[in-house]
């Protein structure tokens, strides 16, 4: 039997990722009356985590175990993991003892190499490349506020990292374009777009990018190994902040995002991120919903009730 992983988000495809939307509004409106809904009993979830995390981890585990199972935590400092142990042999260990996988990683060759010596599904928490759970939220909290995202407007201003390579993915299974804006030497690399590449369109002037958006976002300048770079970074990042300046100029009912956590007065203004178009909360929110839509199709298959 082929095992089902969710290591980048095209692993999945539109009807997939409709199916979780669909089982996600169902769980998260039983979640907030107070239902039980327990698929996963005596079911465990091992969480790894090389990066520092807060919502990761919050999510998959309370996730987990509102759907009646367990979630065990491991990182490298404490584990075998960090003392050069190889990922293929924790790979075969780890999945012979519970049920679901999920790594947060530095290189994507790292969840791949273990996924493909798992006996059970893995799912990307975080990787130097992409960040699938965290649009499966945004795209989830879009849908939420204005409809269909297909056809509509990102605009992507800052950095051309894992947030936006994941974006480029969506973009393609959905079909909604990604208006781009990113300093010199941090824009996109065509080889990490593969044919995702036709759904982006590139501005010099992150005004340009953000005009008539449907959605605007962004990210932290330095990424989570990057720290070396920081200096650098915020000299090249400093005209792309998100301000109300550039909300003005998306569309009247454009929305904010941004994956948190966020540095106000850098990549986002306080006035936009705390302001009225921004739903930042939602979207942390819902990485709680999703993911458990995405536990459940992944431990215990296509759920319709
Ligand atoms: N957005 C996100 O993944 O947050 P954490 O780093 O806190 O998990
Ligand atoms: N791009 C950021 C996202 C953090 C959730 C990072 O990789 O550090």
């Amino acid at each position: 039997m082929t095992i089902r992983h969710f290591l980048q988000f095209k692993d999945f495809s539109r009807q997939d990722i409709e199916h979780l939307f669909k089982r996600t509004r169902v769980i998260k409106d039983r979640f907030k009356r107070y239902q039980t809904y327990h698929p996963c009993v005596d079911r465990s979830l091992v969480m790894i985590f090389e990066k520092a995390s807060t919502r990761t981890r919050l999510s998959f585990e309370a996730g987990f175990q509102q759907l009646g199972g367990t979630a065990i935590y491991l990182n490298t400092r404490d584990s075998q993991l960090g003392r050069g142990e190889p990922v293929e042999d924790a790979a075969q260990v780890i999945s012979r003892m519970c049920d679901v996988v999920m790594i947060r990683t530095f290189e994507q060759t790292i969840i791949e190499r273990f996924a493909a010596h798992s006996r059970v599904p893995v799912i990307n928490g975080l990787t130097n490349e992409y960040h699938p759970c965290q649009i499966l939220a945004d795209m989830y909290t879009f849908i939420e506020h204005r409809g269909s995202i297909s056809g509509k407007t990102v605009a992507w201003i800052g950095d051309s990292n894992n947030m936006l390579y994941t974006w480029l993915q969506a973009a393609e299974l959905f079909d909604f374009t990604v208006h781009v804006s990113s300093p010199p030497g941090y824009q996109v690399d065509p080889a990490m777009a593969g044919s995702s590449i036709r759904c982006l369109r590139s501005f010099d002037d992150p005004m340009a990018a953000a005009s008539g958006a449907h959605l605007v976002t962004t990210d932290v300048w330095t990424s989570m190994g990057f720290e070396a770079e920081n200096e650098e970074r915020l000299r090249a990042f400093a005209d792309y902040q998100v301000d109300a300046e550039m909300m003005g100029v998306a569309a009247p009912d454009a929305l904010f995002m941004h994956c948190l956590p966020a540095h106000r007065g850098e990549e986002v203004s306080a006035e936009v991120i705390d302001g009225p178009q921004s739903v930042v909360w939602d979207e942390a929110e819902n990485r709680l919903h999703v993911q458990k839509a995405l536990l459940e199709y992944l431990v215990v298959g296509h759920v319709d009730d």
